[in-house]
C-alpha cells in the first residue's frame, strides 16, 4: 500500500515539475527578443516579389540590412519597378519564373556572384498562384499549372539553393495555406499543390536538422484582399469550359451561384498583409523560428486549429452545415429529379 502511495507521489511530482518547466520555458522564450538577426552581411532570396506578401517582405528585409535577391516573374513590370524604387541599392531584382530551370540556374549564378561575406541566409519560397473550380470542371492542365508553380516551383528553387543555405546554417521558408489541411469545395487543385508543398517542407526539415538549417511553413487563411492572389472569373468563363454532360449536371444557375458565392467569400478576406509578412520575417530572423505559422481571424483560427483533430466523418459534416453545400445539393439534384418525373409521367401516359 505504502509502495503504491509513494509511486503515485513520484508520478505526481514528476508531471507537475514537467508542466512547470514547460510553462517557464515558454515564458522565457516569449521574453527573449524574437527578432535577433540584423541582416548585415547576409543575403535572402524571395520568389514572387512582383506583388503581395513577397513584395512587402522584400522591402522589410531590405530595411533590416539584408542583401535581398527579389525574384520577379516580370522584372520589367510595374510591381518590380516600384519595388526597386522603394528599396536600397542592396535589393536586386532577378528574373525568376520558378517553373523554368533556366531562370532558376541563372538566378543561382547571379546570387553566387553577388553574395555578401556571410552568404545566403534564407530562401523564401513565396511565389504562387491560386484558382478555384470543382474537380469535375477541371482539366489535368488546370491541376498541372497550379502544381508546377506552387509545388514543383518551390522544389526546383529549394534544390538549387539548398547548398548555399546549408553553408550558412540558415532558413528555408515555405508559403503554404490553410487549404493544405482544410479541404473544401472548389479548392481541389490548390489544396493538392499546398499539401504536397507541406509534405516536401516537412521531409526537408527532418533532413536539414543535422545541418543546422531551420525550415518553417507559413499557413495564411483568407488574405485575398491584401494581395493580388485573387483572379476573378465570371460564371460564363466556367460555363464555356464545360462539356454537354457537365452542363446537364452543373446547370448554369448553379455555376452563377457558385461564382457569386466564391466572390463573396473572397470579399471577406483580410486586407491587411502585416500578420503574414511579420510571420515570414519571424521565420527568417528569429533565433527560434516556429515550424508552422497559422494566420487568420480569431474565428478562422479556432476552426483551423480544431479541424485537423476532427475525425473525417466530423470534418466532412462541418460542410453540411454550410448553406452553399445544401443549395448545391438541391440545385444539382432538382434538375435530375425533374427529369425523372418527366420520364415517369411519360411512362404512365404510354
Ligand atoms: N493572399 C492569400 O489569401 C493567401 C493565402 C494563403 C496562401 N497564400 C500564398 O501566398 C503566396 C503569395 O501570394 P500573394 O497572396 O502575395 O499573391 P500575389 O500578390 O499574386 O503574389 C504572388 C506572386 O507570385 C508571382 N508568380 C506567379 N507565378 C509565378 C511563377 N511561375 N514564378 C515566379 N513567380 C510567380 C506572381 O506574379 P504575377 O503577379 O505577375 O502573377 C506574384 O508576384 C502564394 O504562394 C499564395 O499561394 C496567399
Amino acid at each position: 500500500m505504502n509502495n503504491i502511495y509513494s509511486l503515485s507521489q513520484i508520478i505526481g511530482i514528476v508531471s507537475i515539475s514537467a508542466a512547470l518547466i514547460f510553462v517557464l520555458a515558454k515564458l522565457v522564450s516569449r521574453r527573449c527578443p524574437s527578432h535577433v538577426m540584423d541582416g548585415c552581411g547576409y543575403a535572402v532570396l524571395i520568389t514572387g516579389c512582383d506583388s503581395g506578401f513577397g513584395h512587402q517582405l522584400a522591402q522589410c528585409l531590405d530595411r533590416r540590412g539584408f542583401v535581398v535577391f527579389a525574384g520577379c516573374l516580370s522584372p520589367d513590370g510595374a510591381g518590380s519597378q516600384t519595388l526597386a524604387q522603394r528599396s536600397s541599392s542592396n535589393l536586386k531584382i532577378l528574373k525568376l519564373d520558378v517553373t523554368s530551370d533556366e531562370d532558376v540556374q541563372q538566378a543561382k549564378k547571379t546570387v553566387q556572384e553577388n553574395l555578401p561575406e556571410k552568404g545566403l541566409w534564407a530562401v523564401v519560397n513565396n511565389a504562387g498562384v491560386s484558382d478555384w473550380a470543382e474537380i469535375e470542371w477541371s482539366t489535368i492542365d488546370d491541376f498541372s499549372n497550379l502544381v508546377d508553380i506552387n509545388l514543383f516551383g518551390c522544389i526546383r528553387t529549394s534544390i538549387a539553393f539548398l547548398p548555399l543555405v546549408r553553408a550558412s546554417k540558415g532558413r528555408m521558408v515555405f508559403m503554404s495555406s490553410t487549404f493544405s489541411f482544410f479541404y473544401c469545395l472548389n479548392m481541389g487543385a490548390y489544396s493538392v499543390s499546398k499539401r504536397g508543398l507541406e509534405a516536401f517542407a516537412d521531409c526537408l526539415r527532418v533532413e536539414m536538422t543535422s545541418f543546422g538549417v531551420k525550415v518553417s511553413i507559413i499557413q495564411p487563411g483568407n488574405f485575398s484582399q491584401a494581395t493580388n492572389i485573387l483572379k476573378m472569373k465570371t460564371g460564363l468563363d466556367i460555363w464555356e469550359k464545360l462539356n454537354d454532360e457537365q452542363k446537364q449536371i452543373f446547370n448554369r444557375q448553379y455555376i452563377e451561384l457558385a461564382n457569386e458565392y466564391f466572390g463573396f467569400m473572397c470579399s471577406k478576406g483580410s486586407n491587411d498583409a502585416e500578420p503574414v509578412v511579420n510571420a515570414m520575417l519571424h521565420a527568417v530572423t528569429a533565433a527560434q523560428p516556429r515550424y508552422r505559422y497559422l494566420l487568420g481571424s480569431a474565428m478562422d483560427l479556432f476552426l483551423f486549429w480544431l479541424f485537423p483533430f476532427l475525425p473525417t466523418v466530423l470534418g466532412d459534416a462541418v460542410f453540411s452545415l454550410s448553406s452553399m453545400y445544401n443549395k448545391r445539393k438541391e440545385m444539382i439534384y432538382a434538375k435530375k429529379e425533374k427529369k425523372k418525373n418527366v420520364y415517369f409521367i411519360f411512362y404512365l401516359y404510354f
